[in-house]
């Protein structure tokens, strides 16, 4: 069955539905119904060897990691349209309920927010401590996959993003003359603020924290009320429509927000946010690189698809958006080459 390319219109709460129809998978024709079969029983092996592992109480970072990396190996040998059957047929099998015992890949599978990659999940791989009841309430086996699955580089590369985040807006801050402004896009819980110094310091005058989860607003006016942090219930489509009047920005970033977005669309907010640059104000964006080997994990048995991205994506997407005579452009990799950065300057 063929499935029309679904566009992801910057507003709708994330689905891993969404983010897999946006990929246009080819059909399976005959010629690939013997790939398909074979394919599904490479599964049916690894997946029943993972079985087997925790029934015999085998040691569960070897059994997870084999599996994650098997899962990985297949994703990448497998058009899109066999690796989607494949994904549907790990899902269904039994090794999920002991995979489920994870409080992150259960958050991830379940989707207690209704989309995937919800603030509260980046909560558990950040190790915040308001997720620690999660792992206080726990398995001893859920909390040896956690332990596997929050330490695999992908999550290391997303505590970095987080640090490299504040990093960005205390540089800015030293750099701006006068406190300055700073615009989070799909800002989630905002955990780059609690290690921020700029902010403690006064150096910043304001930070709006823009994101379409209103839990996410509600969590950030709790935890940053009293601050400059600004929390702003809006969307991608309300930036790209012009529908609020934000003003212009030191700093204006997005993080964990390009994973989601198709070309076009990752193209024509990067050119909204350039336009709410001061002169020598900057521009970030990060995206899952598609050096990650953990990504048929995530797909399957997280349900957490994701657009990775390599540097010449992030260059093409640049240069669709900007002239690059007006701004310092740079592509740049985290220490781990799991999250990709683009970052430009305007002169
Ligand atoms: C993976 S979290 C990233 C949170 C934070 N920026 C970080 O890096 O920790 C993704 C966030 O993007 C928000 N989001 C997704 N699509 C959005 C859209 N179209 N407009 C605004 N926010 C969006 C979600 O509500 C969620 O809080």
């Amino acid at each position: 069955m063929s499935r029309a390319a679904a566009s992801i219109d910057g507003e709708s709460l994330i689905t891993g539905d969404l983010v897999r129809r946006s990929r246009a998978p080819e059909e399976i024709g005959s010629q690939d119904s013997v790939e398909l079969r074979e394919a599904l029983a490479q599964l049916l092996v690894v997946l029943e060897l993972a079985r087997s592992g925790f029934l015999d109480e085998g040691r569960t970072s070897e059994i997870v990691a084999r599996l994650a990396g098997e899962l990985h190996m297949l994703r990448r040998n497998s058009i899109a349209a066999i690796w989607q059957t494949l994904i549907a047929a790990a899902q269904a099998h039994p090794v999920m309920e002991f995979l489920k015992q994870d409080p992150l890949t259960n958050w991830s599978f379940t989707k207690p927010r209704g989309y995937s990659g919800d603030a509260g999940l980046l909560d558990i791989y950040y190790k915040h401590p308001s997720m620690d009841h999660l792992l206080t309430g726990c398995t001893d086996l859920g909390r040896e996959i956690y332990d596997y699955t929050s330490d695999v580089p992908a999550c290391a590369a997303g505590r970095e993003r987080c640090e490299i985040l504040a990093r960005f807006v205390d540089e800015t801050a030293e750099r701006t003359e006068g406190p300055a402004e700073i615009l989070a896009v799909a800002a989630g819980h905002l955990r780059e603020a609690g290690i921020c110094h700029g902010l403690s310091a006064g150096r910043i005058r304001r930070w709006v924290a823009l994101d379409q989860d209103p839990i996410s607003i509600g969590t950030m006016t709790r935890d940053l009320g009293g601050t400059v942090v600004s929390p702003m219930n809006g969307s991608v489509l309300g930036l790209l429509r012009r529908s609020y009047k934000l003003g212009t920005f030191d700093l204006v970033y997005a993080s964990g927000l390009y994973d989601y977005l198709q070309e076009k669309t990752a193209v024509k907010l990067l050119q909204r946010l350039v336009d709410m640059l001061r002169p020598g104000g900057m521009v970030l964006f990060a995206n899952f690189s598609d050096e990650i080997t953990s990504d048929g994990y995530m797909e399957t048995f997280m349900d957490w698809p994701l657009i990775l991205r390599s540097a010449n994506d992030m260059w093409r997407i640049i240069d669709a958006s900007v002239d690059r005579n007006v701004y310092e452009t740079e592509v740049w990799y985290g220490e781990n080459r799991n999250i990709v950065y683009g970052t430009l300057r305007k002169k």
